[in-house]
């Protein structure tokens, strides 16, 4: 299939599928999406309401929730379904940095992004960081082994389809940022939402860029509790979707 690198609204890049007519990001920001959904509707979102920064930096509070959250080691986890081209991965770094909370990040992907590709990216320019490095280790470090990138973020990237996910309440929360159900419908269904709850530590959230009908019905079938919110930039809305305690 033929791919471009373009530049979307807001400065940043992302990859557009000519044939689907799909992108990786939202045309109307890269970043701007991936910082409204996935950090600020997700990772702050989880962080406020499970009261995880602490005034005093480096330890979580513990609020009786140690099952939940990896207290000994001041860390969440964090499976994004979708790693392409590691922009999330990259803000969930520089957020963990600002807000002082270890994260351990898994980010499955069945086709990589190819050099040339990563090459044309311009993420760390445009999020006005010096941690180009970072993101440069981010796409460097192995596939299907855990490294550590910076002392408050490990990643480990797994290189299969997403339908083979198996895992048993492991994450506190996903990140959903597979293709849209139009090109990709198999990959907005009950099966797959089923495997997002399963692996999904009680009282885990799942976020996404979509809010179509039909997904919120597959999320609520599966036992979430799914809600609207406004959407990033040039959307409406998008969706959050809780598993219960
Ligand atoms: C919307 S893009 C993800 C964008 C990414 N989160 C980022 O920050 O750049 C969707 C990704 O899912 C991958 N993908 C598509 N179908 C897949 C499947 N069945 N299993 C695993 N990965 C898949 C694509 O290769 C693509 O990288």
């Amino acid at each position: 299939m033929q791919r471009k690198v373009i530049i979307t609204a807001d400065g940043s890049k992302t990859i557009h599928l000519v044939e689907w007519n799909e992108h990786y990001h939202s045309i109307h920001g890269a970043i701007q999406e991936a910082n409204h959904v996935f950090i600020k509707h997700g990772l702050l979102f989880f962080v406020e309401e499970n009261d995880l920064i602490s005034h005093t930096p480096g330890v979580l509070r513990d609020l009786g929730k140690k099952k939940y959250y990896d207290v000994s080691n001041n860390q969440i986890s964090i499976l994004e379904i979708g790693f392409g081209t590691g922009l999330n991965a990259f803000m969930t770094l520089l957020e963990a940095q600002k807000i002082n909370l270890g994260i351990e990040y898994t980010g499955v992907e069945a086709f990589p992004i190819t050099s040339e590709e990563l090459a044309a990216m311009n993420y760390p320019d445009q999020l006005d960081t010096n941690k180009t490095m970072e993101f440069e280790r981010i796409h460097q470090v192995p596939w299907d082994e855990k490294q550590t990138i910076t002392s408050l973020f490990s990643l480990t990237k797994q290189k299969k389809f997403f339908k083979d996910i198996e895992d048993i309440e492991k994450f506190n929360l996903i990140y959903f940022d597979a293709f849209g159900a139009r090109v990709q419908p198999e990959l907005w269904t009950e099966a797959i939402f089923e495997k997002m709850y399963t692996s999904l530590r009680p009282n885990g959230v799942l976020v996404t860029y979509s809010a179509k009908g039909s997904v919120r019905r597959a999320m609520s079938a599966v036992g979430f509790e799914v809600e609207k919110l406004p959407g990033p930039p040039g959307k409406r809305e998008m969706l959050r979707a809780r598993k219960g305690f």
